[in-house]
């Protein structure tokens, strides 16, 4: 059983099934009476907002004002006083979050310095590191086929050839930062449930739930 607060981040490519899974934990986490907050980045609040009019081509800026948007959304999230995730850790919550740093240097680092951007990130890293980050492993030709089912307009980085770049930077960023990052790669090429289950398994047997 936990004493402490948990962060448990999960990731990979747009349309690899993170969210879905992200909302099966926090049901099952809520049904069995923990404390729990289901969040996500990019956040719904002013920076967030200016994020998705970017993403969905409403707002043009160039990459290295888009990459420290995110970061600079990332410290709020973090740090706000009403709704920060740093106080609700300390209190005990398990905090659920869809996407993280490693999201930042998977997609950013297309267009901006990975020392730059692990830089810029020390202080998420410092004041909440992820317990876990959970990578849903899906290739980019299956998650564009799952995005065309479910959307009207594809946001910036939703193209078959930069998501398989994103998946191999993942990889990329895992290797670099195996000694301070831990990381679990789930095959996200299967049904929900199976997904679903193992990952549940590996959580309950790190964490006893
Ligand atoms: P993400 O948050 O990674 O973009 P979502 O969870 O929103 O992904 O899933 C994207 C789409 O794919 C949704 O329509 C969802 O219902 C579907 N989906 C999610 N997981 C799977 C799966 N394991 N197999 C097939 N389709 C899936
Ligand atoms: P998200 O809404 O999670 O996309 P999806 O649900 O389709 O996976 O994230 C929006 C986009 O923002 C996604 O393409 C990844 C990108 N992103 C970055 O480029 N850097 C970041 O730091 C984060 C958090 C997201």
């Amino acid at each position: 059983m936990i004493q402490k607060g948990l962060f448990i981040v999960f990731e990979g490519i747009d349309g690899s099934g993170k969210s879905s899974q992200a909302k099966l934990l926090y049901q099952k986490l809520l049904s069995k009476n923990y404390k729990v907050l289901l969040t996500s980045e990019p956040t719904d609040n002013e920076i967030g907002k200016l994020i998705r009019k970017i993403l969905n081509g409403n707002k043009k800026t160039d990459y290295l004002t888009i990459a420290a948007l995110f970061v600079a959304d990332r410290i709020e999230h973090l740090c706000n006083n009403e709704f920060g995730l740093k106080k609700l850790y300390d209190e005990g919550f398990i905090i659920i979050c869809d996407r993280y740093y490693l999201s930042n240097y998977a997609y950013n680092s297309m267009h901006v310095n990975i020392e730059w951007l692990i830089e810029a990130n020390k202080i998420c890293s410092e004041i909440l590191k992820p317990d876990l980050n959970i990578f849903i492993d899906v290739k980019a030709e299956e998650c564009m086929q799952r995005l065309k089912n479910n959307r009207e307009a594809y946001e910036l980085f939703e193209k078959t050839e930069t998501l398989t770049t994103v998946r191999n930077n993942y990889f990329k960023i895992f290797e670099k930062l195996k000694n301070s990052e831990e990381v679990e790669i789930v095959n996200g090429e299967r049904k929900i449930e199976e997904i679903e289950l193992e990952i549940w398994n590996l959580l309950s047997k790190k964490w006893n739930f």
